[in-house]
């Protein structure tokens, strides 16, 4: 076992984990942390994206211990006390969530994008979640969302 510490949405913590185990793994199995989901387990998917130094990353696949010292924040994360982030509204106020399977994932990808750009264009957004797969909504409502917290988000 490996000890680690690292900042998890905030709050400073310390985890004995498998030098084997996933990211995706200690979240869920160790620490309750269940936003981010278990689709492929073979980073193809993205259901599993969190984002580790602002950057989104496919838990399933990223070590565990990579993160010691590190921030990680997943979607528990995004909340800014009573209110949700603009990206998480912007979701919910184009309808771009069904299932909501690929949610969270699709919320962070867009979040790594906002932050390291204002202003994408639909092309640019497609590129940024073409790691993120939705089975429900054929994309276009969550291009909207995002496009849309882009007006926003700058505020945050
Ligand atoms: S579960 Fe990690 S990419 Fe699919
Ligand atoms: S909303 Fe169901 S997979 Fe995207």
């Amino acid at each position: 076992m490996q000890n680690i510490e690292f900042t998890l949405n905030g709050s400073q913590i310390e985890v004995s984990i498998d030098p084997r185990e996933s990211l995706l793994h200690m979240l869920r199995n160790r620490l309750g942390v269940f936003g981010p989901k278990e689709g492929c387990g073979k980073g193809e998917c993205g259901a599993c994206t969190v984002l580790v130094e602002h950057n989104a990353v496919n838990a399933c696949i990223f070590p565990a211990g990579k993160v010691d010292g590190l921030e990680v924040v997943t979607i528990e994360g995004l909340q800014q006390g009573e209110h949700l982030h603009p990206i998480q509204q912007a979701f919910i106020d184009t309808g771009a969530v069904q299932c909501g399977f690929c949610t969270p994932g699709m919320i962070l990808s867009a979040k790594d994008l906002l932050d390291h750009h204002h202003k994408p264009s639909r092309q640019e957004i497609r590129r940024a979640i073409s790691g993120n797969i939705c089975r429900c909504t054929g994309y276009s409502k969550i291009i909207d969302a995002i496009e849309y917290a882009s007006k926003d988000v700058s505020k945050s």
